[in-house]
């Protein structure tokens, strides 16, 4: 019967090609027959004509992603999302792309945008699954600070996510991925698990991608500090909610425990006179040290970018008695980090190692933003033209020849540290880097 109509729309249109009304009833008819791909292309020939229409971009998107053209669909909700023409239904459909191409923290935040546009397109089964990323606990026992900003993560990224940074991925594995994977055996040497990984470097080089990845790496829970969020929005009560933390890090094992900024902390006892600096300090160092509690299982990384500002009790043995320098990413890794900026989007035949012989010095941030440039300035042609049209090697060269590496500066003043206060040695690597040793 479904044939039946579809044919005599079909003759209908051959008589009359311009009937808009005609085709739109023939691409309906297809859509809920499930007949994707006939349906995508009178969408198209539809769309050629009104490329602003909220109904037939929103049908095109869904036949797109019914034939699991994930990229394409993302990129032609992108065009609309961008120009700020998207409906609600348009920007639950990205949130639900975005999610299966792996952009969590966008699918969030696009699907924040549909519910506060109209609260109507409410989508269950996709709350669940963004809801599943960040678990805020509900334990009866986390009443008393159900009302703190500690989220706990679930990551889904991984080691293979993370371009380059062999060496450090190494030092992590022996350091805290095998001591919780292999536990028994660790025991049965009578080796005890502890201490923690201070990672340091220019900004935007991975440090805080990293953790997260190794928490994902060991299917861990994932608990990120800012420090300098510990002392300004819990002022006052910073020891409490210092041990709270690591509390709850310890009810959810096994879990990647992260400090961003630690030398926040660091400084606050050598250049704060107040009893209170030293206090959170000492605070610290004890949770560190498990003293009350076993850490078993409770990961503890730490990044900063100005390790000089972090007191040297922290690198004690136990603590964070391994200081690895996270450097701007090499050649091959600059390739890798374009190719999964790009992953899932439009593309075509890039020269990826081209383009990244290009980009020397910049940081994983510094590319990230070279390809969003280029995805922007896609974008503003695609509204042009109406067609989404894959990005080239070109379209990246040109983006790039628009940016500058940000990691010169923070070696400005690394080098200095390096050359005149390289207590212990710690600063070797970065001279390495220099290639001043
Ligand atoms: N090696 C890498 N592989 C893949 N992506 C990377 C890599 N390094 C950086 N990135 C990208 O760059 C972004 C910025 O990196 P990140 O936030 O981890 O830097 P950071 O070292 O923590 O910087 P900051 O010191 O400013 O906190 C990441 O979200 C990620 O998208
Ligand atoms: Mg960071």
């Amino acid at each position: 019967m479904a044939d039946n109509e579809i044919q005599d729309l079909r003759e209908a249109l051959d008589v009359s090609p311009d009937n808009g009304p005609l085709r739109r009833r023939l691409a309906r008819v297809l859509l809920t027959h499930s007949r994707w791909s006939d349906a995508e292309t009178e969408l198209r020939t539809l769309l050629r004509r009104s490329p602003a229409d909220a109904a037939l971009n929103l049908d095109l998107a869904r036949a797109f992603e019914a034939q699991g053209k994930h990229a394409e669909a993302s990129a032609l909700l992108e065009v609309r999302s961008e120009s700020g023409a998207a409906s609600p239904p348009e920007l639950v459909l990205l949130a639900r792309v975005l999610l299966v191409l792996g952009d969590r923290d966008r699918a969030v935040s696009v699907y924040g945008r549909a519910l506060a546009a109209d609260p109507a397109v409410v989508d269950e089964e996709l709350a669940a699954k963004l809801g599943a990323i960040r678990v805020a606990e509900s334990a009866p026992s986390d009443a008393k600070d159900a009302d703190d900003a500690v989220d706990v993560e679930r990551p889904t990224i991984t080691f293979q996510d993370v371009g380059g940074m062999a060496e450090v991925k190494e030092e992590i594995r022996i350091k805290i991925v095998h001591p919780l994977v292999h536990a028994e055996l660790y025991r049965s040497y009578g080796k005890t698990v502890g201490g923690g990984v201070l990672m340091y470097g220019p900004p935007g080089c991975g440090k805080t991608y990293l953790a997260r990845a190794t928490a994902g790496e060991v299917r861990a829970a994932f608990v990120a500090i800012g420090v300098s969020d510990v002392l300004d929005m819990w002022h006052g009560e910073s020891e409490r909610k210092l041990h709270e933390v690591f509390e709850r890090a310890r009810r959810n094992r096994p879990c990647v425990l992260f400090f961003d900024e630690v030398d926040a902390l660091g400084a606050s006892r050598s250049e704060m006179r107040s009893g209170g600096g030293r206090q959170l300090v000492n605070q610290f160092l004890e949770e560190m040290d498990g003293v009350r509690t076993s850490n078993d299982g409770v990961l503890i990384l730490a990044a900063t970018n100005a390790p000089w500002h972090v007191d040297s009790a922290f690198r004690r043995p136990g603590r964070f008695d391994r200081v690895l320098f996270v450097a701007p990413p090499d050649a091959a890794a600059r390739a890798d980090i374009l190719r999964a900026q790009l992953n899932g989007k439009p593309q075509h035949d890039i020269d990826f190692a081209g383009v990244a012989a290009r980009l020397k010095e910049f940081s994983g941030a510094d590319l990230k933003g070279v390809v969003d440039r280029a995805v922007e300035d896609k974008l503003r042609d695609a509204i042009r033209t109406g067609i989404p049209a894959p990005i080239v090697t070109a379209d990246l060269v040109r983006a790039a020849s628009k940016a500058a590496p940000s990691t010169r500066e923070w070696f400005g003043t690394a080098r200095n540290y390096a050359l005149h206060a390289n207590q212990a040695g710690i600063y070797d690597d970065v001279l390495r880097y220099l290639k001043l040793s």
